[in-house]
């Protein structure tokens, strides 16, 4: 008999949460959704395994974007009403509003979750333009509206470029998670193809000792040259060029 996704949830607290998500990705029917808590908790779980070296960027990247395809997302709403919601300040230019949050437990004190959780809210007009990371690791799930994702692995570094090589162009639902690692997709953007759409970010940053916690380096993929095995020689560029370049429609 088929195990459930949610008993096996509730059955396995002892086992490592890594090998748990392996587990069931392989379990089926999948006809229980993972409650918020659940899911949150795992996050957590997920985090300090990469933070601590214990599972790798790639195994964290796939066991997050897997995590997230069960999660209830009615119970997910429900913790975020009741959490702390704090504006990110005003946006850069034509970027979405980001809000920090703050999960309250039982008792209404903060939970210490070990990563950080921030919900992206795009008007019609709002656009996460395309950018790489360093030293950390994130996971877009989005959670309302539709959003037109795309990914690139980043294969090598070169002085003021980037090469890329395109891994997804997606139209996301919610409960599609999005993760970049340094291994993985490493370059994202995320553009709205509804009048509203809404995303929540897992973050986990200073994952490497002795640098800053993290960083974001603007990329032109769309005016790169094409290379004959199919990736992308992409010029690095500002923040401002950037907001020039890329509006929600590119
Ligand atoms: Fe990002």
């Amino acid at each position: 008999m088929p195990v459930s996704r949610r008993s096996l949830l509730r059955n396995c607290a002892s086992f490592p949460v890594y090998a748990l998500v392996a587990e069931l990705a392989r379990a089926a029917p999948r006809t229980q959704a993972v409650p918020a808590r659940r899911w949150l908790s795992l996050q957590s779980e997920l985090a300090r395994a990469l933070a601590g070296g214990k599972i790798s960027p790639a195994d964290w990247h796939q066991q997050v974007n897997e995590l997230s395809k069960d999660v209830d997302l009615e119970s997910l709403a429900h913790e975020l009403r009741r959490a702390r919601i704090k504006d990110a300040g005003a946006p850069f230019g034509h970027d979405p509003q980001k809000r920090f949050v703050t999960i309250l437990g039982e008792d209404d004190a903060p939970v210490r979750l070990g990563y950080g959780l921030a919900l992206f809210d795009f008007g019609p007009e709002s656009v996460i333009t395309p950018h790489a990371h360093r030293y950390m690791a994130s996971a877009h799930m989005v959670i309302d509206g539709r959003v037109r994702v795309r990914t690139f692995d980043r294969v090598k570094d070169e002085e003021n470029f980037l090469i890329l090589r395109p891994t997804q162009d997606t139209l996301a639902e919610p409960g599609h998670s999005a993760a970049m690692t340094s291994s993985t997709d490493n370059v994202h953007w995320f553009a709205p193809r509804s009048s509203r759409a809404m995303t929540i970010d897992v973050i986990i940053d200073g994952l490497d000792r002795g640098k800053d916690r993290y960083l974001i380096e603007p990329v032109d993929p769309l005016r790169g040259s094409q290379l004959s095995d199919g990736t992308i020689r992409a010029p690095l560029i500002s923040f401002e060029r950037s907001m020039e370049l890329y509006r929600a429609s590119s």
